[in-house]
């Protein structure tokens, strides 16, 4: 049986699903399970119960501080090995994303997997196309972002998905491997364009700024965490494709800018789709 955690987030749900389409036998593990999930909580050792799990599709719990996230994986990485996990696959963070401030939980945690001496794979997904979209900001007469004219090598979260349900539905074939699953390389620009708006680069002490004075609900590590990774695009350190994820896919990877351009096109205010002043 393959479990896959984070059940209920974009990318387990989507790789739960890719899962079941190639026919694999797999179920999920979510805090807030449904039918034909089990619950499953890396805040909540008690809930971590693996048996009868053959191959474990770590999904990373991301969205806190440092020590969380590796708690969080310390544990779920306990209960494996404890309940006789055949093969764990980690979906970790591009090598080129090793200057992004939520790196650090990543690179432990792949230390985790290896001294566990449990048969794995790590998945080092790079920044999603629907990130992208969604870090551009709407203003009057355009879109705004701190990336300047940086490229982002964006991945669709529906290709990650993809590849990580090929390797889950065939581990030994990809046992003790590392993937770096990057994609086109894609600028705010060209989303703009997309849009048909210009787009306007600000500083990043003006983001930096914005995210702390005027974006209410962040939480303290996010400004920081944003913060990273507009000066690593805007200074071309995220720029570069690979060619991992065609590799696993067995095609292309999919373009990444009509995606961001949805998740942009969704943001956008009603008064600057309706070009009103
Ligand atoms: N590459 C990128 O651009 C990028 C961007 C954002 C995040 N990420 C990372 O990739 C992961 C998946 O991305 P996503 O888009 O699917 O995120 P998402 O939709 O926001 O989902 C968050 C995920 O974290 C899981 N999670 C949170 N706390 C957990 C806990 N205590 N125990 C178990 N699972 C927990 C959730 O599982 P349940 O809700 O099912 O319990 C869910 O799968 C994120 O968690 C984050 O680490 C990557």
């Amino acid at each position: 049986m393959i479990l896959v955690t984070g059940a209920n987030g974009n990318l387990g749900a989507a790789t739960l699903a890719a899962l079941r389409a190639r026919g694999a036998a797999a179920t999920g593990g979510s805090r807030t399970p449904g039918d034909g999930t089990r619950r499953l909580d890396f805040d909540d050792r008690a809930s971590l119960d693996l048996t009868g799990v053959s191959t474990l599709v770590l999904v990373s719990a991301g969205y806190a501080e440092d020590d969380q996230v590796v708690a969080r994986h310390t544990a779920v990485l306990d209960a494996a090995v404890r309940d006789g996990v055949r093969h764990v696959v980690y979906t970790s963070l591009t090598g080129a994303g090793d200057h992004l401030g939520f790196a650090l939980a990543h690179r432990a945690t792949e230390r985790l997997l290896h001294a566990s001496g449990l048969p794995y794979t790590v998945l080092r997904n790079g920044l999603y196309a629907e990130l992208f979209g969604a870090l551009l900001t709407w203003a009057d007469d355009g879109v705004e972002s701190a990336f300047g004219d940086g490229a982002l090598a964006a991945v669709t979260r529906a290709d990650l998905a993809e590849a990580a349900a090929v390797v889950a539905a065939d581990p030994e074939r990809h046992a003790g491997r590392v993937y770096d699953l990057v994609g086109t390389p894609v600028t705010a620009a060209d989303v703009a364009g997309e849009l048909g708006v210009a787009h306007r680069t600000i500083g990043l002490g003006e983001y930096r700024r914005r995210l702390l004075e005027e974006t209410p609900g962040l939480l303290p590590f996010q400004p920081p965490m944003m913060a990273s990774i507009a000066t690593a695009v805007r200074h071309g350190f995220l720029g570069d494709g690979g060619p991992d994820l065609a590799a696993l896919l067995g095609r292309p990877a999919s373009h990444p800018l009509a995606t961001a351009v949805a998740v942009a096109t969704a943001a956008r205010p009603i008064r600057a789709r309706s070009g009103q002043p």
